[in-house]
């Protein structure tokens, strides 16, 4: 199966589904890397696998379906059959979700629907909540809102901060999603 993959930060999932890939648990390969912010450290991962990256900047576009259409372009060349969400900090538009209607997926880090939106992390650390976790769910056109495929759940013990929390949830997330992707990849082959 063919999949680009979608950030704006660190890409530290990307990279774990780079290994994923590399490994055989990942049974796909990234045709692109597409990522919105031109200092991102994803583009550094992306070029030292050799994959192909797609970098622009909403302000260069007159509106959102602007860049979309060019986005789409890009992954229909390479026959992307499977959009992954991995810290890509946009809501998707309606260019996307009609041409990739129910084959993009999105990782967050909290047991949604607790903490959509920015910094789950910390909204669950100053919360005061015991439990928080990872959620992977299927993209609409809302805010962390579509179809939940996975969750697992991360504990919040008195000796943690809120870093050692995103180190906890990370760790999570690298292992959870390749190993989700990959079921949900050979469901949706046999629909
Ligand atoms: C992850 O925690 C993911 O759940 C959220 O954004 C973060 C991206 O981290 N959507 P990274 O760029 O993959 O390190």
């Amino acid at each position: 199966m063919k999949i680009a993959c979608f950030a704006s930060g660190s890409g530290s999932n990307v990279e774990a589904l780079f290994e994923a890939v590399e490994t055989g648990r990942l049974q796909a390969t990234i045709e692109l890397v597409v990522c919105d912010q031109k200092q991102a450290k994803v583009i550094e991962r992306a070029q030292a696998r050799g994959c192909d990256i797609f970098v622009f900047t909403a302000k260069d576009y007159p509106d959102k379906p602007s860049f979309e259409r060019e986005i789409v372009a890009e992954l229909e060349r390479r026959g992307v059959e499977r959009i992954i969400l991995a810290g890509y900090m946009r809501l998707i538009g309606d260019v996307l979700l009609s041409h990739y209607a129910g084959r993009i997926v999105n990782i967050h880090p909290s047991l949604l629907p607790a903490f959509p939106g920015k910094d789950a992390i910390g909204q669950a650390f100053r919360g005061g909540v015991k439990i928080t976790g990872v959620t992977i769910h299927i993209v609409d056109e809302g805010m962390d809102t579509g179809p939940i495929i996975a969750q697992e759940a991360v504990r919040i013990t008195e000796d943690m901060t809120r870093e050692t929390l995103q180190q906890a949830i990370q760790q999570v997330e690298h292992r959870l999603y390749p190993q989700v992707i990959e079921e949900w990849m050979k469901e949706e082959a046999n629909v």
